[in-house]
């Protein structure tokens, strides 16, 4: 049987229309001179099941960003269609999207978007506060009554436990009280990883998540991936540079807003080995890096 699609994109199109320099002679200030249409997305097909693992890659200006908010419902298409865990998102309300948003996405940063005076613990709660399944828009309720949707956590499981459980999956057990200022660069990166995962959402949606690591914790952060997507969760992955595109099971290349090819990483790299080595190279522990704490 095939798995069913997690993700689809039909014929999905981004323009970004920008009125062009208006001319001061012209009264009418509706008369502008021609109006400029930038055309991010030209017809974008992609569709990924339960278990992938994929990279999005492309040259600046290519359309990944304006992807990653599509597929994110940060944003909307001009065109085509988003169907989401079985949810038809392009058709959606405004609070409707934003509940699709909150439930079924986890959203990793470049910049771990941690909040500073908050600990560990309490950092990966806060989706939680967001997810009220009683308030979910009846017609999403009935989609995933009708098993359209994914398995949507209802355990009597408190928000406590529930992100403490998160923060040990990512090897945090022991930081849970630590304030961002107190853990390095990767830990942080763990704690946003943790609180991605915190609601089971339907994917992970990651933007350059190792962009302000150095090589060691980069490794770090990719074996954790790994790991987590060897225990069936889903990600989506923005990254700039094929070592790390290497670590996944796929990778999407986007050119002037067209998918221009989708293939397989044949041989695909274990980034805990990858660590090991570079580790026995460099003879220290990356947790040890008092370099790696940033802001
Ligand atoms: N808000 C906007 N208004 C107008 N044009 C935009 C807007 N956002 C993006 N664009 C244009 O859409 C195209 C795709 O931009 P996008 O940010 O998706 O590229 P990218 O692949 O993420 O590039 P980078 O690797 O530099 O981050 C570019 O030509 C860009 O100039
Ligand atoms: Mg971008």
């Amino acid at each position: 049987m095939k798995e069913a699609s997690v993700i689809e994109l039909h014929g999905i199109k981004r323009e970004y229309r920008m009125e062009g320099k208006k001319r001061k002679h012209i009264k009418d200030r509706t008369k502008t001179s021609q109006e400029v249409v930038v055309r991010a997305l030209r017809g974008v097909d992609f569709s990924a099941s339960a278990g992938e693992f994929v990279s999005v890659m492309g040259p600046s200006g290519s359309g990944k960003s304006t992807l990653m908010n599509i597929l994110g419902c940060l944003d909307k298409p001009s065109g085509g269609t988003y169907t989401l865990d079985g949810i038809e998102t392009s058709a959606s309300n405004t609070d409707t999207f934003a509940y699709i948003r909150n439930q079924k996405i986890g959203f990793v940063f470049q910049s771990f978007n941690l909040l500073a005076r908050t600990t560990a613990l309490e950092n990966v709660e806060l989706p939680l506060f967001y997810s009220r399944p009683d308030k979910a828009p009846s017609n999403v309720l009935s989609m995933e009554a009708t098993g359209a949707a994914g398995n949507q956590s209802r355990s009597a499981m408190s928000r406590k436990e529930k992100a403490a459980a998160a923060l040990r999956e990512v090897g945090l057990g022991d930081r849970m009280d630590h304030f961002p200022s107190q853990l390095s660069g990767g830990q942080q990166q763990r704690v946003a990883i943790a609180r991605a995962m915190v609601n089971d959402p339907a994917f992970i949606l990651a933007d350059e998540p190792t962009g302000n690591l150095d090589t060691g914790m980069s490794l770090e952060i990719m074996g954790l991936f790994q790991e987590l997507n060897r225990q069936g969760k889903t990600i989506i992955m923005v990254t700039h540079e094929p070592e790390l595109a290497a670590y996944t099971k796929r990778i999407i290349t986007l050119r002037d807003g067209e998918l221009v090819s989708d293939e397989a990483v044949v041989n695909r790299r274990s980034a805990a080995d990858d660590l090991a080595e570079w580790k026995r190279e460099h003879a220290l522990l990356a947790d040890q890096n008092p370099a790696g704490v940033l802001a």
